[in-house]
C-alpha cells in the first residue's frame, strides 16, 4: 500500500519522498478514518486530500476559504492533468450549473467550493446525488471561533455529511493550531475518532527577531535600512512586509517607492484586477517587496520569500506565526522580524472592537503577543511552545545570539518600566483640604452627571474632546486643580468611591456623585436629562443662533450638491434677516430683503420647514 502511494505521488505530483506528516494523514484518509493534519505552513497539506482524491473512487469535495486561490490550484491541477472544477460566487449560474452537474455525473476528481456555497439548500440538493470519496476542510482555523480567520459560515459545514449516505470521511487541514482550537475544530466538524496528525513546527532556516523602534519615523528608518543591508535593491529572493491597516500599506509601499524599491502593495480596498496584477508582478519578480494587510497570503505557495517584516504587531500569535512562516519554504535561510511598538496594540485593539460582534477571545490572544514581545526566552521556543510543542533553543534568534540576554528586548523592558513609573509618580498627590473642597464643590456642580475621567479632566482644565462637547472649559471649575495632574485626580476620586463618599449612578456611563448631595429627584438622577439643563444653562444658544446655524448648514449642502459657490444659495447677510424675521410663508419669505421670487421657488419650501422645526418646543426661547 505504501509503496503504491509513493508511486502514485511520484507519477500524478511529481514528488520523491513524503514530507513528514503526509503519508500519516493520507493512509488515515484510505482507512476513511477523520483526520485532522496540523503541519506549517508550507508543510504540504494540500497533497494530504489531492493524492486520496485522485486515487479514490468518486469526488473529493474541497471546502476552501479562499476564494482567489481556488482557480490557482484548479489551474495546476489541471496541468498535471487531473480532472477538477471550483465553484463560487465569481461564477455566474451557467458556469456552476455546469460545474456541479460534472460532478454529480462523475466527472471530476475534485471540487473546490466556498463554505457559503456549500451550505446552501441548492448544493446541498445535487451533494446528497454525488458520489463523494471525501470532504476535505482546508484552512480548517477558520471553523474556530479561537482561530484568528474565524468566518461563521463555517460551523455550518457538518451538514455535508450529514446529507451523504456513505459517509466520506472528513480531513481538516489548518497551519495553526492549539488545544483549544483542535477540539472546536472537530466538535463543529462532527470529526469521529479524529486522528491527528502533527509534526514540528520548528522552523531551522529561520531567523526570528524583534526590533523595537520608538515612534513611526524611527519605525521606517529599521525598514530601510533593513531592506538595504539584505540587499533588497538588486539581490535575490522576496520580501513581504505586513501591516495591519490598509493605510498603513499604502503609506509604507510609498515610502519603499520613494526609495527606489521595487515595492507593491495589496489589501482588500484594491480592484480584484489591480490586486491580480500586483500579484502577479509579485509573483514574476517584477517586484520583489510586497507590502499587504494579512488578506495576502493564506495558501500562498512562494518558496523564495527571504524576509517578513510584521511593520505592526498582528493580532495574535496564530496570525504572526502564519504569516512569518511564509519564509524560507525554499529551506534556504530566511528572516522574520517582528516591530513591535506599544502603540501598534492600540491599533489591534481598535480593529478588534470592530470585530468583537464576531470574534471572542481576542483580546486574550493579543495579550500572548505582548508576551512574545516582552519574553526572554528563544523566539521559536515561545512559538512552538504555544502550539503546544517543546523544542530546544533555535540557536539563531536574537535572544539565542544574545545567550538569553537581549539588550534590545531588555532596553525597552526598563523603558517600559520606567514609562510606568512615571504615570505612577504622576497619579500620586497628596490633596491639601482647599484641593478636596474644590474636587467635592465640582461634584456638587454636576451631580450625577459625569464619570470620573471628565471631572478629573474638568478640574485639571484638559483640553480633551469630552470637556469641549459639554461646554465644560467654561465652567468655573475648569482648570481649578491645574497643577495636580489628571492621573492623580481620577486616582483621589477613586478612593473617594471605594470610601463611599462617592457613589455611581448609571450602568452603561458610570456618573459620579457626592454620597451626601445626591442628585436631588429621581428625574435628576438621569445623567441626561440633567446634562441638557446644564448646557442649556450654559450654552447662549438663542433660537435666532440656532436657525442661523441650521440655515447656513442647509445653505452649504445645496451650494455642494449644486456646486455653486455658497454666497449663490445665500449670503449670511441673508440668513441673519431670515432668522430675524422668520417668515411664516413664501410671501413673507419673497418680502425680505435680498431674497428673490426665482430663489423662493427653488429653496423656499425648504427654508421655511427649517424655520418652523426652530419654532418647534424644542427650541424655547
Ligand atoms: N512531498 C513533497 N516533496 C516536495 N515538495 C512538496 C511535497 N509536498 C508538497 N510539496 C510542495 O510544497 C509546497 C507547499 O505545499 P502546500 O501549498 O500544499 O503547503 P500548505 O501546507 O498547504 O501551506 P499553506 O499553509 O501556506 O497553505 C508546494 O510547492 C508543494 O508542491
Ligand atoms: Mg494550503
Ligand atoms: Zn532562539
Amino acid at each position: 500500500m505504501t509503496d503504491i502511494l509513493l508511486e502514485e505521488a511520484a507519477r500524478q505530483f511529481d514528488i520523491e519522498n513524503f514530507l513528514p506528516g503526509q503519508r500519516d494523514a493520507i493512509t488515515s484518509i484510505f482507512e476513511k478514518c477523520d483526520t485532522l493534519a496540523l503541519l506549517p505552513t508550507g508543510g504540504g497539506k494540500s497533497l494530504i486530500y489531492q493524492l486520496p482524491a485522485v486515487m479514490l473512487d468518486g469526488v473529493a469535495l474541497v471546502i476552501s476559504p479562499l476564494i482567489a486561490l481556488m482557480k490557482d490550484q484548479v489551474d495546476a491541477l489541471a496541468a498535471r492533468g487531473v480532472r477538477a472544477a471550483y465553484c463560487n460566487s465569481t461564477q455566474d449560474e451557467l458556469e456552476q450549473m455546469k460545474v456541479l452537474s460534472a460532478a454529480v455525473t462523475g466527472k471530476l476528481k475534485l471540487l473546490f467550493i466556498s463554505p457559503e456555497k456549500a451550505v446552501s439548500h441548492s448544493f446541498l440538493q445535487l451533494l446528497s446525488r454525488m458520489n463523494v470519496s471525501l470532504i476535505a476542510v482546508d484552512e480548517a482555523h477558520c471553523v474556530s471561533k479561537w482561530g484568528h480567520d474565524f468566518r461563521p459560515e463555517f460551523r455550518q459545514l457538518h451538514v455535508l455529511r450529514e446529507v451523504l449516505k456513505a459517509k466520506p470521511p472528513i480531513c481538516a487541514l489548518t497551519a495553526t493550531a492549539t488545544g483549544q482550537v483542535i477540539q472546536d475544530i472537530t466538535a463543529s466538524l462532527r470529526m469521529t475518532n479524529a486522528k491527528v496528525v502533527r509534526r514540528s513546527f520548528f522552523r531551522p532556516n529561520l531567523e526570528f527577531s524583534i526590533a523595537y523602534p520608538q515612534n513611526d519615523g524611527e519605525k521606517e528608518a529599521m525598514l530601510l535600512e533593513l531592506l538595504e543591508m539584505m540587499d533588497f535593491r538588486k539581490g535575490p529572493g522576496k520580501c513581504i512586509v505586513y501591516c495591519s491597516t490598509r493605510a498603513k500599506v499604502d503609506g509604507v509601499s510609498e515610502l519603499l517607492r520613494n526609495h527606489n524599491f521595487r515595492a507593491g502593495k495589496y489589501h482588500a480596498g484594491r480592484t480584484s484586477g489591480i490586486r491580480e496584477r500586483t500579484h502577479d508582478s509579485y509573483s514574476i519578480g517584477k517586484l520583489n517587496i510586497l507590502v499587504a494587510t494579512n488578506a495576502f497570503g493564506m495558501g500562498m505557495d512562494d518558496p523564495d520569500v527571504r524576509l517578513i517584516v510584521h511593520y505592526q504587531v498582528p493580532g495574535s500569535v496564530e496570525a504572526y506565526f502564519q504569516e512569518a512562516g511564509r519564509a524560507g519554504r525554499n529551506g534556504n535561510p530566511a528572516r522574520c522580524v517582528l516591530f513591535y511598538m506599544n502603540g501598534d496594540f492600540v491599533t489591534q485593539n481598535f480593529l478588534l472592537g470592530q470585530e468583537r460582534a464576531r470574534k471572542s477571545g481576542g483580546e486574550a490572544l493579543l495579550q500572548i503577543m505582548r508576551n512574545y514581545g516582552t519574553s526572554t526566552i528563544c523566539r521559536q521556543k515561545f512559538l512552538c511552545g504555544y502550539f503546544g510543542e517543546v523544542v530546544a533553543n533555535c540557536g539563531k534568534c536574537d535572544v539565542c545570539r544574545e545567550d538569553g540576554k537581549p539588550a534590545h528586548t531588555a532596553e525597552y523592558l526598563v523603558a517600559l518600566a520606567e514609562k510606568k513609573k512615571a504615570r505612577e509618580i504622576k497619579s500620586t498627590h497628596t490633596f491639601a483640604a482647599a484641593e478636596e473642597e474644590i474636587v467635592r464643590g465640582a461634584l456638587k456642580r454636576y451631580p450625577a452627571i459625569f464619570g470620573k475621567g471628565i471631572i478629573a479632566g474638568l478640574l485639571h482644565g484638559s483640553k480633551a474632546k469630552d470637556l469641549l462637547k459639554y461646554r465644560l472649559v467654561s465652567s468655573e471649575f475648569y482648570g481649578k486643580l491645574s497643577h495636580i495632574a489628571t492621573e492623580a485626580i481620577v486616582k483621589f476620586l477613586e478612593q473617594l468611591i471605594e470610601q463611599k463618599q462617592i457613589k455611581i449612578a448609571g450602568q452603561k456611563y458610570p456618573k459620579i456623585y457626592l454620597a451626601d448631595f445626591p442628585p436631588d429627584s429621581p428625574r435628576g438622577r438621569n445623567g441626561k436629562s440633567k446634562l441638557r439643563k446644564t448646557e442649556k444653562s450654559q450654552k447662549e444658544v438663542s433660537p435666532e443662533s440656532q436657525l442661523i446655524r441650521d440655515l447656513k448648514n442647509f445653505r452649504d449642502r445645496e451650494a455642494r450638491k449644486l456646486k455653486w459657490k455658497k454666497f449663490m444659495v445665500m449670503q449670511n447677510a441673508i440668513i441673519v434677516r431670515i432668522a430675524r424675521s422668520r417668515p411664516n410663508d413664501l410671501k413673507e419669505l419673497i418680502a425680505i430683503k435680498g431674497f428673490g421670487s426665482a430663489k423662493a421657488e427653488r429653496f423656499g419650501n425648504e427654508i421655511l420647514r427649517i424655520v418652523r422645526a426652530c419654532d418647534s418646543p424644542a427650541f424655547p426661547s
